[in-house]
Parts: C-alpha cells; sequence; structure tokens
C-alpha cells in the first residue's frame, strides 16, 4: 500500500528561475517532479527538451517524471534517458508504434509510461498494459496549463483502473487538477496527481500548502491507504 503521489508541473513555474523553482517544489513536498515536453507538432505548443532536464538534473534527487507530447517520440528517448528523466511517458497517438517505443524506454532502464488523450478510448491502452508501469490519463487536451478538468476522462481512469486490476501500475491525472478534481479522480482510480496551476498560483510561499491540499483531496477520496500499487 503507498499513499498518493504529488507530482506539480513545472510547465507553471517561473521559466527564468527553473533550478530554484525545482529545489522549492522539493522543499515544499513534491513527490515527483512533471516536466512537460512539447514540440508544437503534437500538440499546439513548445517548451523545452533534454537540455533543460539535464540542466535541472543537479538541482534534485526526486523522480523526474517526463511526459512526452511530442511525434515521434523514439527518437529522443534515449537523449531524455541520458538527461535525467527517471520515467518517461509517451502517448498511444503520437505514433504506429506505441509497444516498441515502451519497450525502448524499459531497455534504457526507464519507468515506462503511457499517455492517453480525453477523445481516445480507454480501450487503446488494454494491449499495453503487461509492459507500462505508468498510464497517464489527460484530464485535459494536452497542449497548456490552467485549463479547465473534464470530467468525461474520470470515466476513463475508472476503466483503465479496471483493466489495470492485479497489476502494479500507476494511474497518473494530468490537467485541471485541484483538490476539489484530485479527491474525484482518486475515487475513480487514480493514484498519481499532476498539478500545475493548483500549485504554483499563488507563489512560492504557497507551494508547501498547495501541495498539501491536493494531497488531501487525493487522500480524501480513499483514506491514504487504498492504491495497491
Ligand atoms: C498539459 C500538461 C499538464 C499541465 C497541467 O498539457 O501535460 O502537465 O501542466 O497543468 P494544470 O494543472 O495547470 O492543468
Ligand atoms: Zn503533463
Amino acid at each position: 500500500m503507498t499513499k498518493a503521489i504529488i507530482a506539480p508541473s513545472i510547465l507553471s513555474a517561473d521559466f527564468s528561475r527553473l533550478g530554484e523553482e525545482t529545489r522549492s517544489l522539493v522543499a515544499a513536498g513534491a513527490d515527483w517532479i512533471h516536466l512537460d515536453v512539447m514540440d508544437g507538432h503534437f500538440v499546439p505548443n513548445i517548451t523545452f527538451g533534454p537540455p533543460v532536464v539535464k540542466a535541472l538534473r543537479p538541482h534534485a534527487k526526486t523522480f523526474f517524471d517526463v511526459h512526452l507530447m511530442i511525434a515521434p517520440a523514439d527518437p529522443y528517448l534515449a537523449a531524455f534517458a541520458e538527461a535525467g528523466a527517471d520515467g518517461i511517458t509517451v502517448h498511444v497517438e503520437a505514433g504506429p508504434h506505441i509497444h516498441r517505443s515502451l519497450q525502448a524506454i524499459k531497455g534504457l532502464g526507464k519507468r515506462a509510461g503511457v499517455a492517453i488523450n480525453p477523445g481516445t478510448p480507454a480501450a487503446a491502452i488494454e494491449p499495453l498494459l503487461d509492459i507500462a508501469e505508468l498510464v497517464l490519463v489527460m484530464t485535459v487536451n494536452p497542449g497548456f496549463g490552467g485549463q479547465s478538468f473534464l470530467a468525461s476522462a474520470l470515466e476513463t481512469v475508472a476503466r483503465v483502473r479496471a483493466m489495470a486490476a492485479g497489476r502494479a501500475i500507476d494511474i497518473q491525472v494530468d490537467g485541471g487538477i485541484d483538490p476539489g478534481t484530485a479527491a474525484r479522480a482518486a475515487a475513480a482510480g487514480a493514484n498519481v496527481f499532476v498539478a500545475g496551476n493548483a500549485v504554483f498560483k499563488d507563489g512560492p510561499a504557497h507551494y508547501a500548502a498547495r501541495i498539501a491540499a491536493v494531497r488531501a483531496g487525493a487522500e480524501a477520496a480513499t483514506g491514504g491507504d487504498a492504491f495497491s500499487c
């Protein structure tokens, strides 16, 4: 049994001070650091690549959870692994060979995740449950922080949790997560919670309280010990 994992997204950080922001998140109790990589092709926004992950690596021992919103992803997996990613998540929609991508991530010695967009049926990830170690269910359409949580994604969370029964697979939600939506997602079966705006909105003095609030929301729905992975 483990507790909820809270993964603040540095997409909402001050990009001119990313090292300091990363250290602040660690000090504030972040379990993982979520790094959103966007290519302006798979999603309509561009963020950063392996050099930024590498530059941040000395600032934290915390698990670096790299969410790739790029297509193709395979040519860049080794670069993100070498830059210091601990887990790498690739979208099921990003190409025809997602199973190969997950094999490649595991071959690099990293934790393999598959992400699913709000418009994709949960069944798309079913063939991947023997290899994926994490399923990221997008609760907004990927590309931007600060969007509203899509309640329709809760059904996907529930379906993925049911399909993953008996396996040690993390189910992560990402987009519009705050204490209230974290509770709803936890009730549906999520155990990893990405939060951007909800953590960053009032500045560094409030990171610890904001992270604690998301954790409290997630654990209120489950008693904090309902996760089996
Ligand atoms: C969206 C990203 C999210 C985003 C979440 O494409 O994958 O990680 O940063 O931000 P909030 O919590 O503000 O929706
Ligand atoms: Zn993300």
